[in-house]
């Protein structure tokens, strides 16, 4: 088992990864302070993980929460459920939240540890492979909202996240694509390394071989860490972890939430702002087809939809929450391995770009 440390001063927490971790509760009881405990999950993972995680924690009083699964039930309405379970069993100020499940769990969970009786502890058991990467680290919480997704939330960081790489052998191979998109996206921004890493071991990881999915989560876990640690609250360089982001969710929103899963749309996303940044001169032909070459690997997409056209991706673009003053910004690639933020962005080379790549 590795362990990593999020240092964020007394909000600061560790992350525990390897494999068959759940089993071992002497990793993860030291972490919990109170009596009672509310595990949170959903009518997926509940049926696979939820009997052995309560069987491992019968020296505490346990209650359960099991949640309707999916991206459209992650609002307030279902946030409730999790509260009247709360007051009806009585949890009080000491309680301890466990988020069982994915990051529509992750977030749910957390946001309503950061609301109940004005905060309570929590711990995240990520079972998928994206929220063990990404959604489980640097604390940002929350629900939809009709009007906009991840609208209603808040910064709040749980008091240890437990990566038990085994729960992933459930989870089905699209799940463990679109983990591999933001893992790749690690690789991109900050860490060349690892991006020839990935290169090599992209079928490895693809096959559930846990001792490189463990080096994955551990590596992309790092990489998030260190940015978040020095911009917890997104004021600037955290911006770097939206690469492909901006390009993808104008691919969500044109899709249908579902339809394209989150790492899909980033994939494609992705691989329009490496088009752009080699237009930009930055980045050379041949990274650009590294770069599309190991997402094709990871059975990602590596163009948008064919029927999305230039002006759908302006007009949806425009509405992104990362415009700022009205302004496109953007994150782009200085070379395989560190991105930019910037707004200095060529609507010429935009327009190839968006013709290109579907
Ligand atoms: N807080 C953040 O910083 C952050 C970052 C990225 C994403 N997110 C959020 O995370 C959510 C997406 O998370 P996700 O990709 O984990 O999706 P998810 O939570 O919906 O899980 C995907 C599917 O896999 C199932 N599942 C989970 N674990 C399983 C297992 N071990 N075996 C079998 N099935 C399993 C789930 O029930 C679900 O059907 C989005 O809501 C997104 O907004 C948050
Ligand atoms: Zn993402």
């Amino acid at each position: 088992m590795q362990t990593l440390s999020v240092s964020l001063g007394d909000r600061s927490y560790p992350i525990l990864i390897g494999s068959n971790l759940l089993p071992q509760s002497n990793l993860y009881v030291p972490h919990i302070h109170s009596r009672q405990i509310c595990i949170v999950t959903n009518n997926t993972v509940a049926p696979l993980y939820l009997e052995e995680l309560k069987n491992k924690l019968a020296d505490f009083y346990v209650d359960s929460v099991i949640l309707p699964d999916g991206e459209s039930h992650k609002n307030l309405e279902t946030l409730n459920l999790i509260f009247t379970e709360l007051l009806e069993k009585k949890h009080n100020r000491t309680t301890t939240l466990i988020a069982l499940g994915g990051g529509v769990v992750g977030d749910m969970t957390g946001f309503a540890a950061a609301c109940y009786q004005r905060g309570v502890n929590f711990i995240q058991i990520p079972t998928t492979l994206l929220s063990m990467v990404d959604s489980s680290v640097g604390g940002k919480t929350g629900v939809n909202h009709i009007m906009g997704k991840n609208m209603i939330g808040a910064f709040y960081q749980p008091q240890a996240v437990i990566a038990d790489i085994s729960l992933l052998k459930t989870l089905p191979a699209r799940e463990i694509s679109a983990g591999l998109a933001e893992v790749i996206k690690y690789g991109l921004i900050s860490d060349y390394q690892f991006f020839v890493w990935l290169e090599q071991n992209i079928e490895l990881l693809m096959a559930g071989d846990e001792a490189a999915l463990s080096y994955a989560v551990l590596r992309s876990c790092e990489n998030k860490a260190q940015v978040v640690t020095q911009d917890e609250r997104e004021g600037g360089i955290r911006a770097i972890l939206n690469l492909g982001h901006t390009f993808g969710h104008a691919i969500e929103t044109a899709q249908g939430y579902g339809n394209w899963l989150h790492g899909e749309a980033v994939a494609a996303g992705m691989v329009m702002a490496a088009d752009l940044s080699m237009r930009r001169g930055d980045i050379s032909h041949s990274d650009f087809n590294r770069i599309t070459n190991l997402l094709e690997r990871s059975n990602l997409p590596t163009k948008a939809p064919q029927e999305m056209t230039p002006e759908q991706f302006i007009e949806l673009m425009g509405v992104d929450k990362k415009v700022v003053d009205g302004r496109l910004r953007l994150v782009l690639l200085k070379s395989l391995g560190s991105a930019i933020i910037t707004s200095d962005i060529d609507a010429g080379l935009l327009l190839e770009t968006f013709a290109a790549c579907r």
